[in-house]
């Protein structure tokens, strides 16, 4: 199984919109994806499922992480980093065995100009210790404001072509 995950809990946010144009394009390659938003974490998650604690509305969560085998992280820059919701949700699933061993692609974005280069090198970091590789080509998308059409499509011929060339890499990854 192979899952999108759209790394913030806000509402209609472009994170969402953005996993959204990569799962139409992977699923127009024939390549099966799933998206999870962490906007459909449980919202006191932090009480019902850290440390070892496990919650019926957390499980199937849990039990898309466990099927998963490709991971693409959508990651905004937040406070010039990557969510803390993105960590609290990766300190609420099994350790080790939800990401060791597993694959992960990184697209980063945001509304300034540096398309969240550090938040990604910071979750870089954190796959790295769970055990997750991650793909070298990793993808930056500042102005996100700017990017997406009525369709919720990227529109623009730099950032189509690179966002591409992930893809494919990321299929046969
Ligand atoms: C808590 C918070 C912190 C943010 N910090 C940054 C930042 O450090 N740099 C930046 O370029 N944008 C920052 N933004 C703006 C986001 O990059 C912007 O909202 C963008 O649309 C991606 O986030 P979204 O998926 O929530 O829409 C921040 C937004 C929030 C909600």
């Amino acid at each position: 199984m192979n899952t999108i995950i759209s790394s913030t809990n806000r509402k209609d946010s472009f994170t969402y919109q953005t996993a959204r144009y990569y799962q139409k394009q992977l699923i127009a390659r024939n390549f099966e994806t799933e998206i999870l938003s962490l906007a459909d974490l449980p919202s006191n998650l932090i009480e019902t499922d850290l440390y070892g604690k496990r919650s019926a509305e957390f499980q199937p969560i849990q039990d898309i992480i466990t099927r998963t085998q490709k991971f693409l992280f959508v990651i905004p820059e937040y406070n010039g980093s990557f969510p803390g919701v993105l960590k609290t949700f990766i300190d609420c699933c099994k350790y080790p065995e939800s990401f060791r061993d597993k694959k992960a692609a990184l697209v980063g974005i945001s509304s300034g100009k540096y398309g969240n280069i550090r938040g990604v090198d910071h979750f870089t970091g954190v796959c790295h210790y769970i055990g997750l590789e991650v793909m070298a080509l990793r993808i930056h998308i500042p102005h996100i404001q700017h990017e997406l059409n009525e369709t919720g499509d990227l529109f623009k011929e730099d950032t189509i072509r690179f966002t591409h060339l992930q893809i494919e890499k990321f299929i046969k990854f």
